[in-house]
């Protein structure tokens, strides 16, 4: 499984391939479990629908690693443009952003001054900019960024971002953030990383996430657990329980298409749930990622391709 998983990511960065399935009415339509369409009212559709079911949402415009200024503040405005429609429209939802879809490999400045933007038109109308995280070699400058944005009065408490269970310097990382009083969503992490940076064996992984996520619920932040992990889950909710912290006090997190029955159940036991709902054009290496996650999605897409 390891080779598949490393087999799918590299994949994920192979162009013609890129090129291929985004373009080809066969790749958009497999990649529609995961994906809520190509265009910002698919993404608005998909967000009331869940709302409707107590479902919180955030929308991730796909894109990462731009190439050129142009298109950084071309993602950045579909941003803004999100922001505005979701206060028009009243939505439970806040963004999730790639700090390489605003040009943070051309130049960290660039990336910095638009999340800058983003974040305070968020603070603006009540909203929320979640960083994601992308591999290892940019986790240190991505949250160097976050914290200079939230040093603002304007932006702070407005922003949060992603820490990966899957790094060796993840708990120092939440020990500063929580210092910081910057909120964090938890995840497991799924780049591929060498094993001098990051845990191979997946239940060190599992064990560091369950370690990690009961010091986020011991902080009085509001912080987010991302896993559709039932055993992660449940391990979170027991340490919540023998402490009496209270399920408004925090969140759990999943992606759009994964684990629906689970996003329910827990929204009907009385817990916060919110779905990552990411739509646009270049969704090839977001999808790519989901398969690397569990290669036998791909039977499974394929099963569903032919059976419609
Ligand atoms: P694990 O991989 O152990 O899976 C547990 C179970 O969940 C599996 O057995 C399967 O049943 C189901 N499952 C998991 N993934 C699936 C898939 N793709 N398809 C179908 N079923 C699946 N990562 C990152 O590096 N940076 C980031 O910013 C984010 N952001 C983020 C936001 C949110 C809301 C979520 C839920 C996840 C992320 N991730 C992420 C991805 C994360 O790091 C991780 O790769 C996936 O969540 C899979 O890990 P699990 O915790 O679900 O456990």
């Amino acid at each position: 499984m390891p080779a598949l998983r490393s087999a799918f990511i590299a994949l994920s960065r192979n162009r013609v391939l890129r090129n291929f399935c985004e373009n080809s009415r066969i790749g958009t339509q497999l990649s529609a479990r995961f994906i809520a369409g190509l265009e910002i009212a698919d993404a608005l559709r998909v967000a009331e629908a869940l709302n409707r079911q107590e479902l919180a949402v955030t929308l991730d415009s796909l894109g990462e690693s731009v190439t050129s200024e142009a298109d950084a503040h071309h993602a950045a405005e579909i941003y803004h443009q999100l922001l505005d429609l979701i206060t028009a429209r009243k939505l439970n939802a806040h963004i999730s952003v790639k700090l390489t879809q605003l040009g943070l490999e051309l130049s960290p400045a660039l990336a910095e001054s638009i999340a800058l933007s983003l974040v305070r038109h968020a603070q603006a109308t009540g909203n929320f900019v979640r960083i994601d995280m992308e591999d290892s070699n940019l986790t240190q400058v991505t949250l160097d960024i976050v914290r200079r944005v939230h040093a603002h009065s304007d932006a702070r408490g407005s922003i949060g971002v992603v820490i990966q269970a899957y790094l060796y310097r993840s708990q120092a990382d939440v020990e500063q953030l929580i210092a910081d009083g910057i909120r964090i969503r938890l995840c497991k992490g799924a780049y591929k990383e060498p094993p001098e940076v990051a845990f191979p064996d997946k239940a060190d992984v599992d064990s560091n996430f369950i370690l990690l996520g009961c010091m986020l619920l011991d902080s009085s932040i509001h912080h987010a657990l991302a896993t559709h992990d039932e055993a992660m889950i449940a391990a979170i909710n027991a340490y919540a329980q023998q402490h009496q912290i209270v399920p408004s006090s925090f969140e759990f997190q999943m992606l759009y298409g994964i684990k629906r029955d689970l996003q329910r159940k827990l929204v009907r036991e009385g817990y916060n749930v919110r779905v990552y709902v990411p739509f646009g054009r270049d969704w090839y290496p977001y999808f790519m990622r989901r398969l690397a996650e569990r290669p036998a999605n791909i039977l499974f897409l394929a099963k569903n391709y032919f059976r419609s």
